[in-house]
């Protein structure tokens, strides 16, 4: 399988990419959020995507996502990747945790998500009651596991609006409703990669205790989630190095 991975926060550039070449692609949808690089990893041809931009200048809600997917499968990918940097809300998803999440629960506004609308469009309802692909969260477990890495096979991703991180009662909230991780730009990716018939799933890195979480009378730090997201990238780049060549 050819894949394409979507970068997110820490995640700007694959700088182990042999052979880069950037590739502007336009879409129906508008334009992605920057070229696409097509390259090698250990001689693996891939796609990869930074979800902000290489500047990191989009924030979630103002991400092109149609235009993302549709460019990445324009490319011929037969799966994406998407790495995705959130808060933990379970108490044990500290700091450099690494999750496989298998379900989504969507808290987002006024995206764009879907291809089926407009003129001309068919009414469609994909089924989404699996909203990861089990054999691509198969192989990055395994690629994880080769590595000696730990990473939590399962969990319930929460997607907020953003761009601001969320108030202590909303993170009770969305425990209540059984999330266990929170971000911002899950949905409505995932969907939308349904939506074209592209196995998806997303390794999640855990950057901070969500709000109200961990040490709950301190505020979540942004020096502490960079410090953090930059720490984890380096075992994230080891995962999809070992994750491309199985
Ligand atoms: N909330 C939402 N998105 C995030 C967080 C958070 O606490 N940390 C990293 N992305």
């Amino acid at each position: 399988m050819k894949f394409g991975i979507i970068g997110g926060s820490g995640l700007a550039r694959l700088a182990e990419l042999r052979d880069a070449r950037r590739q502007v692609v336009r879409t129906p949808w508008g334009d992605p959020s920057c070229p696409l690089t097509h390259g090698t990893l250990d001689g693996v041809d891939l796609v990869f995507l930074a979800r902000h931009g290489y500047g990191h200048t989009l924030a979630p809600h103002e991400i092109n996502y149609r235009a993302n997917i549709w460019a990445l499968k324009q490319t011929g990918v037969d799966g994406v990747v998407s790495v995705a940097t959130v808060g933990g809300i379970r108490d044990d998803f500290g700091p450099g945790t690494l999750v496989l999440p298998d379900q989504i629960i969507d808290y987002t506004t006024g995206r764009c998500c879907t291809f089926f609308e407009g003129p001309g469009q068919p009414v469609v309802h994909v089924d989404f009651t699996w909203p990861y692909d089990d054999q691509v969260r198969g192989l990055l477990a395994r690629a994880a596991q080769d590595l000696g890495e730990t990473m939590v096979p399962s969990g319930v991703y929460g997607c907020t609006q953003g761009p601001r991180l969320e108030t202590a009662a909303e993170i009770r909230m969305m425990e209540r409703d059984g999330c266990d991780l929170v971000g911002m730009t899950g949905m409505p990716e995932a969907v939308l990669a349904r939506e074209l018939g592209l196995p998806y799933a997303a390794l999640a890195v855990v950057a901070n205790h969500a709000a109200g979480k961990g040490d709950s009378s301190r505020e979540v730090s942004l020096d502490a989630i960079t410090l953090a997201v930059e720490q984890a990238m380096v075992r994230v780049r080891a995962i999809l190095s070992e994750f491309v060549r199985l």
